[in-house]
């Protein structure tokens, strides 16, 4: 078999394991595997490369992805579509390999829907695919914001300040969540629930009568005041009609400096959640994506995408894949409660 892999939408770690492992498994049994750059966007130009075991030795420490990835949505313009579709004839691909997040398995869904032999593998930071328990990227992510949080607390403390972290995360609160309560945060706040800035302030004041005089607030980029919207970077919408969200963790430091009048300062931890190294969960999850997604290819099993269940490697269909957004789960929300204040 043509196999053809690309990564689209915002990068992760763990994107080369995937990618390792497509190729490793692909070839061990005698087909040829395609490489295309950046998305979607290199099946609209024409942007291939040959993947062959050398191009993928030595890729499984490393972030990002070797291909490139864009955040490129064929389904803007009629004659994209067109040119994907004739290109993967015209390379005479026998399937697709799709490694992504709702908007780059939206796409595969419609593609699947014209006749594509598409499957399906889920990543991002966010962890906000509701037809897999994690992502990969994530946990590398929470790692990193974890890790910061654990400095920030030591110039916190000396300084007597609150520090806001804003997190990313898009319209979920997972890594705000998640990050929060390993890295010990005073209050978390994330989109699920709106801010509402009195109870922030009677916590961060509630903590330093018990004699604290440092505070950490975590905030998710997408979390919104009670009586506001999300705040957002500028107002352009991405090809996807996504905002670029960021802002709040300023907002917030500003208010809550006024109301308390402790001294605040405001970290924005951004596209570092991203980068470097995936953690060793996140290069096993992608090599395990990455084998089981190949042969679903080789059964000739399309329209189908990966799945982590509990700790097993499942199927689901790629209708199911983008169907919901998974927010943050209420209990784990109120265990990170526990520790407000
Ligand atoms: O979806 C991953 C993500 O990192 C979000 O958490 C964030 O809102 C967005 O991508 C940032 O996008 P960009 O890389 O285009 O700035």
């Amino acid at each position: 078999m043509r196999i053809a892999i690309l990564t689209g939408g915002g990068d992760c770690p763990g994107l080369n394991s995937v990618i390792r492992a497509v190729v490793r498994k692909a070839i061990n049994e005698g087909n040829e595997v395609i490489g295309i750059r950046n998305g979607w966007k290199g099946l609209i130009e024409n942007d291939t490369l040959k993947l062959d075991l050398q191009s993928v030795s030595g890729i499984l420490p490393k972030g990002g992805t070797i291909l490139g990835t864009s955040r490129t949505n064929p389904y803007k313009k009629p004659e994209d579509v067109k040119k994907v579709l004739e290109n993967y004839k015209a390379f005479n691909l026998s399937a697709l390999i799709a490694v992504g997040g709702e908007d780059t398995l939206g796409v595969a869904l419609k593609l699947s829907r014209e006749g594509l032999n598409i499957v399906g593998v889920p990543k991002t930071i966010d962890n906000d695919l509701s037809a897999t328990d994690y992502t990969f990227g994530f946990d590398t992510a929470i790692n990193i914001a974890t890790e910061c949080i654990d400095r920030l607390h030591t110039t916190a403390e000396s300084h007597h300040r609150i520090i806001v972290v804003e997190v990313m995360g898009r319209y979920a609160g997972w890594i705000a969540t998640e990050a929060g309560i390993a890295g010990g945060a005073d209050v978390i706040l994330i989109p699920e629930i709106p801010v509402d800035i009195a109870e922030v302030c009677s916590l961060i004041k509630r903590r330093h009568l018990r004699g604290k005089t440092f505070s950490i607030v975590v905030v998710a980029e997408g979390a919104k005041f009670k009586e506001g919207q999300m705040v957002t970077q500028e107002e352009k919408l991405d090809e996807f009609g996504h905002v670029r969200l960021g802002g709040i963790g300023q907002a917030l430091a500003d208010i809550v400096e006024k109301k308390t009048s402790y001294e605040t300062r405001v970290v924005v931890l951004g596209h570092i959640q991203r980068g470097g190294a995936p953690t060793a969960f996140d290069r096993v999850l992608g090599t395990r994506f990455g084998v089981k997604a190949t042969e679903l290819v080789l059964k000739k099993e399309f329209g189908k995408m990966v799945s982590l269940q509990g700790n097993k490697i499942v199927t689901v269909s790629l209708e199911r894949a983008v169907e919901q957004l998974k927010t943050v789960d209420m209990e784990l929300y109120e265990i990170a409660k526990t520790f407000f204040g």
